[in-house]
């Protein structure tokens, strides 16, 4: 079921081009290899400040398909933080200078010099001066889609992390802050929008030109990979916000013509999002406007260039029949990923890229909260934990692992990874659970405080977490320095004559490249203890202190727990809330685990012990070769039971009970085998549980599908979504029991759909068949939509990820 669903409250990390990680070598000749000076290995411990500021710049953009020409006036300074009397050297590059001057003075060829990669003038005053410099580009053939690029006839720019120097000579880092004041001009009739950072201040016509003009000021200092400029033919659809203090801000989206009608969700989500920023972090928007432009050359998910956004827009574009409730969920969280940016990023930015996680681990962090906010949080907490599971553990346990703040690199445009997302986010959610919520606000009150229009470490956003609350949390520099996904083995032991339970924990710490030795790290460790009629058993620890919120403290490499007045063998419900980022290992067995299913408290954990519960029959089946007794016997029948008894629990979310219904997915499987991985008994062994379920719970599901069918407009909240989701899980298990009459069900749902939750969904159950049913729908859909590019790419996604053997060729036959 997981298989159309787009990583929902994230912006999307690339697929960063491997192979461009490789230092590239060049001989000179003499046998000798010279490294290419931007190619060498960046180290954390080498930063130095940069020789000189630049205080304020003045852009002039004449913007041209094919050739642009930019003016700059970058008035500069030596840094007082350097001994600047050296050369003033700027990154550039794909860029031809037109002229160079230092105020108002130009200079002769022999008084600079220019490579591939830069501009260095040896001698500049020591006064603060203003350098101007004229430069031309080629958006057209930017295929980098770096620095300024077309897409779809506008002309659009990215920056991060090192794109302005294709725009401009620049002191292109993230700690050379400026103000920016832009004009933009462009011929009026094919650019009839002009858009940058800030505030709009003037435009105008350029009479007897065809052309006009727009300057825009940003009063906010920032980092050169903030800018963007974007002109065009584009549709606007506005609306206001009024912040906590009562000033108005402009909010606009801009998209292709005849996409106003999409627009609806991300105009909803930004205002929600900049309502939930004031409230949960005391946030407020600081200009006058907000904009945001969807175009559909981008290689990332979104980009958070200040009061100026920059969308994928397939993650902006949404309207009932064309986006999944997965995909208004997606659009909700990167739209407010990307505003959140405003704090966690824009106004407090990163010294250098190497602390990239302090933007991007913290702002994820910040949109998962806040989409949790909005839907059932638990269901929130197991999309996130499924997509580290499947997305970061892989990395940290593979040649690639490296840690959240990398200590060297060599292209920093790979490092837009898992670990620096999603592993970060979960650092930082970690931090909230050690501090509380409460302390882990005034941190960020403080951390907001204190560096405000700096560029900052995360040593700096520790230390602010750390002086606000009185925490010590210099070991907790480990989890940033250490890559690698602990585990965590843990045991419980019961003793009778005392009434004591001893929870036994160690945390190994698996060597990884380049680090085969490590700390062992400070572990949030949230637990429970269940008695025998399921409850939670209150804690005290031997010393007396009571564990209201079962919040242990794991700091060694073995630790043991011991809690009294125990009266029989509790279930331990251990790593609640998925409370760290580790690999928990506990010996259950199948009973205990059927009971944390049926009665634990936390949901999290609940839910975690339907998965084990199916992994573990999963696994048996399918490790070393395929055995079907496991997931057609007993064990399979009484999970069947258990899931229809939570199915039916009326105080639960349906979101949450869909959840609950959906079997781990064959990737699931394969990492819990780790190794010796036969795909084909994987696949067989879980089509035959879910047979084994569609079956055994037939009833239930079959009532459940019939009770929740959609009356009444679609709406994206999370409610509606939940029970669309709760339908169509039902809806899986029933065709998967391979009963009569049930794939017509399928069919049917297809054919009824009034949405595209509702229409993607079902295909993706009929596209495994081969029946005349599935041949039918996916017809349709071709039909309905072979004109509009984002709806059949999930056409294409449902083909590409159907478990059929001439899945590759139907896909390249289309
Ligand atoms: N900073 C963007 C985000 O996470 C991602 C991004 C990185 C976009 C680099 C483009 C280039 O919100
Ligand atoms: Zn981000």
């Amino acid at each position: 079921m997981n298989a159309l669903r787009t990583q929902a409250g994230r912006s999307a990390t690339p697929n960063a081009p491997l192979a461009s990680a490789l230092p590239r070598t060049k001989s000179d000749g003499k046998g000798i290899p010279m490294h290419d000076n931007d190619r060498q290995t960046k180290h954390l411990s080498d930063y130095a400040p940069a020789d000189y500021l630049i205080d304020t710049v003045d852009l002039d953009m004449r913007l041209e398909p094919k050739r642009t020409v930019i003016h700059a006036d970058l008035a500069m300074r030596p840094n007082p933080q350097a001994q600047a009397d050296g050369p003033l050297a700027l990154n550039g590059e794909g860029i031809e200078l037109l002229s160079i001057a230092i105020d108002g003075k130009p200079l002769t060829s022999d008084e600079y010099s220019l490579t591939a990669t830069g501009l260095t003038v040896p001698n500049v005053p020591t006064a603060p001066f203003v350098l101007s410099l004229e430069t031309a580009c080629d958006p057209e053939a930017n295929e980098a889609l770096l620095g300024l690029y077309r897409s779809n006839g506008a002309f659009c720019t990215q920056c991060e992390p090192e794109g302005f120097r294709r725009i401009t000579y620049f002191l292109d880092r993230p700690d050379v802050l400026a103000t920016y004041r832009v004009r933009l001009e462009a011929d009026k009739e094919t650019n009839p929008v002009l858009l940058s950072n800030g505030n709009p201040v003037e435009h105008g016509d350029i009479e007897g030109t065809g052309r006009h003009y727009a300057i825009w000021e940003d009063p906010h200092p920032k980092p050169s990979y903030l800018f963007a400029a974007v002109a065009g033919d584009l549709a606007k659809v506005s609306d206001s916000f009024t912040t906590q203090s009562g000033r108005e801000v402009a909010l606009n989206i801009y998209v292709e013509h005849g996409k106003e009608d999409r627009c609806d969700w991300a105009m909803e989500s930004l205002k929600n999002s900049m309502k939930w920023d004031e409230e949960r972090f005391g946030r407020e928007y600081d200009l006058d406007v907000f904009n945001i432009v969807a175009v559909s050359d981008f290689n990332m998910g979104a980009m958070e260039n200040k009061g100026l956004n920059i969308f994928n827009d397939k993650l902006v574009l949404a309207r009932p029949d064309t986006a999944s409730d997965a995909d208004y969920a997606a659009i909700e969280g990167v739209i407010a990923h990307e505003y959140f940016h405003n704090w966690t990023g824009n106004r407090i930015t990163c010294r250098d890229w190497f602390q990239l996680c302090l933007k991007e681990g913290l702002t994820v962090f910040r949109d998962q909260e806040f989409s949790a906010d909005l839907r059932a949080g638990p269901v929130k907490r197991i999309l996130d934990v499924r997509n580290l599971k499947s997305r970061q553990f892989p990395e940290d346990s593979g040649p690639l692992a490296h840690p959240v703040r990398p200590g060297s690199y060599i292209e920093i445009n790979n490092f837009y990874t898992a670990t620096v997302y999603e592993k970060g986010a979960e650092l930082c959610r970690m931090l909230q659970t050690t501090l509380g919520r409460d302390g882990f606000r005034e941190g960020l009150d403080l951390y907001f405080e204190r560096h405000d229009g700096q560029a900052v470490t995360v040593e700096d956003f520790l230390a602010a977490l750390s002086d606000a609350t009185g925490k010590d949390l210099t070991d907790f520099m480990h989890w940033y320095n250490q890559a690698g996904t602990p585990e965590l083995a843990c045991s419980l032991d019961y003793d009778g004559q005392t009434k004591t339970a001893t929870l036994n924990v160690s945390q190994i710490l698996p060597a990884t490249p380049g680090q085969p030795n490590k700390q062992p790290m400070p572990i949030p460790l949230r637990l429970g203890l269940l008695g025998p009629n399921g409850d939670d058993l209150p804690l005290t620890l031997q010393d007396g202190t009571e564990l209201g919120d079962g919040l242990l403290e794991v700091t060694e490499r073995e630790q043991s727990f011991t809690f009294t007045d125990i009266p029989s063998p509790p279930t331990p419900s251990v790593l609640r809330e998925f409370s760290a980022p580790v690999r928990l290992t506990l010996n259950l067995d199948l009973e205990q685990i059927e009971f944390l299913m049926m009665h634990d408290s936390d949901a999290f954990n609940r839910w975690q012990a339907a998965q084990s519960y199916a992994a573990k029959l999963l696994t048996d089946a399918s490790r070393d070769r395929y055995d079907p007794a496991p997931v057609k016997g007993k064990g399979a029948e009484r999970l069947a039971k258990a899931l229809a008894l939570t199915a039916n629990e009326q105080d639960l979310a349906y979101a949450y009970r869909a959840e609950m219904l959906k079997l781990p997915s064959e990737s699931d499987i394969a990492r819990e085998l780790a190794r010796d991985i036969d795909t084909d008994a994987i696949r067989e062994a879980r089509e035959t549980l879910r047979a084994t379920i569609g079956r055994t719970i037939h009833g239930d599901l079959a009532g459940l599908y019939e009770e929740l069918a959609e009356t009444g407009p679609y709406s994206p909240d999370g409610i509606s979504a939940g029970k669309r989701s709760m339908r169509i899980a039902a809806l899986d298990l029933l065709a998967g029991s391979g009963m009569e009459g049930e794939l017509e069900r399928a069919a049917a749902h297809y054919r009824d759909a009034t949405n595209m939750t509702d229409a993607i969904y079902s295909l993706l159950i009929l596209a495994p068949y081969d029946h005349p049913l599935r041949d039918e729908a996916l017809e349709d859909f071709y039909e309905r939509w072979k004109d509009d590019a984002l709806v059949l790419d999930k056409w294409f996604a449902v083909l590409a990820r159907s478990p059929r053997h001439d899945s590759v060729e139907i896909v390249e036959g289309c």
